[in-house]
Order: structure tokens, then sequence, then C-alpha cells
């Protein structure tokens, strides 16, 4: 069995890449190193978690003394490295967590693996999930491609932007072999009610304002969870060495057309009467620095490795809010305690 390591499984979309892998890949022992900070949770894969190809480990990738015994121990031939601070409204509050996660963090890793790996590279790979953040804050036109210049401006993409030089400068300088895609905002199951989509989804469920930046302008483009833990799969398998791939969905909203949408469905859902939830819609002060339009081009993924957006958006939103509605003991259990602290602080004076 080859022993694979995925950094950050108990999160949003490592679960899904973990329980894609599992199930997929029987000859494959997956290793699942998370620290379990807020946004870990092991509920996220109570389905797989007494498969015989999987184990859990709890350890935090900036103990580098933790992570080489780790690597020693395990002898990983592959790492798919997803671990990190992913809240930029988090980013704003506490920059100096994400320095320490998303940098020095992904250092510790690729320290790790190549000193278990020796220079001797063949059949072995290190593959960073990065985000499509990193290229900054488009107008109303173009797309980011693979080839866009890096221009950074929140706290959170700084640190991802860092560690993609970082994982590119290994391959470069020492001959790790490495791949880096960058993705655009993803939702789907398992996401921590502090990203717009399950935040949005938790509060029509209480009948809870909902909070929209500035005047809901912004555009992202949104891609169904499954869809980028296939692209991953593809990537890490079938990838170029050194190569970056872009993933998104082509599939922009303004963030208050998509708060609309699911207002919309859940007033369907819950059976309550057209119109109602969106009268929860508040605008509220705008992010600092807020990025106005993300936009993704991955002709590059579809043409050399065939990936396809597999989700449509309605599709996929009908399925996530049918996800959150079925387990709403889930959503409850991390909404109780400190993400209760969490919403205040970060609300309250807004
Ligand atoms: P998440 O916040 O849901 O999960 C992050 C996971 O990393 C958690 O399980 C957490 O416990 C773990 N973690 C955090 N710090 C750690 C540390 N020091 N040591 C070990 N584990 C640690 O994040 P996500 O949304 O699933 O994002 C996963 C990756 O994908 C991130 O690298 C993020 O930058 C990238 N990404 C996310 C999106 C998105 O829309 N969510 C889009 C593109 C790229
Ligand atoms: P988010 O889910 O935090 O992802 P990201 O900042 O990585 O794109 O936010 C998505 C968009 O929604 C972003 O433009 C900020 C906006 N937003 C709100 O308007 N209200 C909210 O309460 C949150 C969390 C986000």
């Amino acid at each position: 069995m080859k022993n694979i390591l995925i950094t950050g499984g108990a999160g949003f979309i490592g679960s899904h890449v973990v329980r894609l892998f599992v199930n997929k890949y029987p000859h494959y022992k997956i290793i699942n190193l998370d620290k379990l900070t807020y946004a870990g949770n092991l509920a996220n894969l109570k389905d797989i978690e007494n498969k015989p190809n999987y184990e859990f480990v709890k350890a935090d990738i900036v103990d580098e003394d933790t992570l080489m015994a780790i690597f020693d121990a395990y002898r990983f031939e592959g790492v798919i490295h997803l671990a990190a601070e992913s809240h930029v409204d988090r980013s704003i509050s506490n920059p100096k967590e994400f320095i320490m996660t998303n940098i020095v963090g992904t250092v510790n890793l690729l320290n790790a693996a190549r000193s278990i790996w020796k220079e001797n590279y063949s059949g072995k790979r290190f593959y960073h999930i990065s985000t499509d953040e990193v290229y900054g804050s488009l107008g109303d036109e173009g797309k980011f491609l693979e080839t866009t210049p890096y221009d950074p401006r929140s706290p959170y993409s700084a640190s991802k932007a860092s560690s993609d030089h970082l994982v590119r400068a290994y391959n470069h300088t020492f001959g790790l072999p490495v791949v880096i895609s960058n993705c655009s905002n993803n939702y789907g199951p398992f996401q921590f009610p502090e990203k717009l989509v399950p935040l949005c989804i938790n509060n029509i469920r209480h009948n809870r304002t909902l909070p929209v930046y500035g005047e809901g302008s912004n555009i992202r483009d949104w891609l169904y969870v499954e869809d980028h833990a296939k692209a991953i799969d593809l990537i890490f398998h079938s990838g170029g060495d050194g190569e970056t791939y872009n993933i998104g969905g082509n599939n922009e909203w303004t963030n208050l057309n998509l708060v609309r949408k699911l207002c919309e469905i859940m007033d369907r859902k819950l059976g309550r009467e057209a119109g109602s939830s969106e009268k929860l819609i508040t605008f509220v002060k705008d992010r600092a620095g807020h990025d106005f339009r993300y936009a993704i081009d991955s002709t590059k993924l579809q043409n050399e490795l065939g990936w396809r957006p597999e989700a449509k958006f309605d599709e996929g939103f009908e399925k996530t809010i049918e996800w959150y509605l079925s387990n709403q003991t889930w959503l409850d259990d991390v909404t109780s305690g400190n993400y209760t602290r969490y919403y205040d602080g970060m609300y309250k004076n807004r």
C-alpha cells in the first residue's frame, strides 16, 4: 500500500478529497493530518472513518519536529496539501495565524518531503492546493489565466501567494516534484458556516438577517466542491511536473443575486411564501479591501487533462441546500459555542 498524506482532511474541501481517495483507491493508505482547528471536524468523515485504508493523525503543520517524525514513520509517496487558515475575514482580524499555518506550515511540509525523498523523486509528488485569490481582483472583463501575475490583496491571499511561490521555488531549486492548482470559490456539504453560502442557509433557516457586504455587487465564480475534488484527483495523477492548473466553474454570480437565489430555493424547500426569505437581506459595512471580481479560465485543465465541471449551478445548489436541511444536527453542532462568539464579534458593528 502506498502511503499518501492529505493535510487539512477534516476541513471542507479536504474531507471531500479524503472520501474520494479512500473510496476510489483501496491500494492507497490515506493519512489525514489535521490540527482540528475550529474549521476541522471529524464528523465530516464519519462514513469512512473505519475503512482499513484510512488513518487520522492529529498534528499541527507549524510543529516542525512532529511533522518530521510523522514523515519518517510513514514514508509518504505523495502529499496533497490543503491545510490552511482559509477565511478572508479572519485574516483581516488576525493575520499572524495565516502567516504561521499557510506559509511556515507549507515550508515545514516541503522540508519534510525533501528530507524523506532525498532527491530520489521517482514516483513522488507534492501537490499544493491554492486559490484564485492570489491573482488579485478583476474589473468587469477578463479571467485569470495560469500566467496572470500574482497580486494578492488580503492577508489570506498574500499568505497563499507566498506559499505558492515557495512551492515553485522548491521545484526550481531542489527539483522537488510539485504541482499546484488555483481554484475559485467552492460550495457544497460540510462547509463551515462562516462562509457566505452555508452562513446564509443557516440564517434563513433561523429567520436571521442575511449580511450582504457593501452593495452585494462583488462577483465570485462558484464551483461545486465534488467537482474540485475530482479535479484534484486528476491533477494529482496526471498533472505535469512543476505545472499549475486553474480550476473554475465558469459560473459567476454577484453576491446579491446568489443570496437571492438561495432565498428562492429555501422558500420552496421550507414551504415558505415566495419572497419571504429575501426580506432578511441586510446590507452591512463592506469588507476592508474587498476584491471586486474573481473569474477563472480553466481551459488548460480542460484541454490537457479533460476535466469538466459536472454539477450545473441550480442542481448543485439544490443538492447543497438539501444536504444542510437534512443535516441540521451537523449545522447545530458547528454553530454552538465558539461560533456564536465569532459571529457576534464579526457582525455586531457592521
Ligand atoms: P477549511 O478552513 O474548511 O479547512 C482547513 C483545514 O485545515 C481544517 O480541517 C483545519 O483544522 C486544518 N488546519 C488549519 N490549520 C492547520 C495546521 N496548522 N495544521 C494542520 N491542520 C490545520 O478550508 P477549505 O475551504 O477546505 O480549504 C482547503 C484548501 O483549499 C485551503 O488551502 C484553501 O486555501 C484552498 N481553497 C479553498 C477554496 C474555498 O472556496 N473554500 C477555494 C480555493 C482554494
Ligand atoms: P466568502 O464565502 O467569505 O469567500 P471569499 O471571501 O473567499 O470569496 O465570501 C464570498 C463573497 O461573499 C465575498 O465577496 C464576501 C461576501 N460575503 C458577504 O457579503 N457576507 C458575508 O456574511 C460573508 C461571509 C461574505
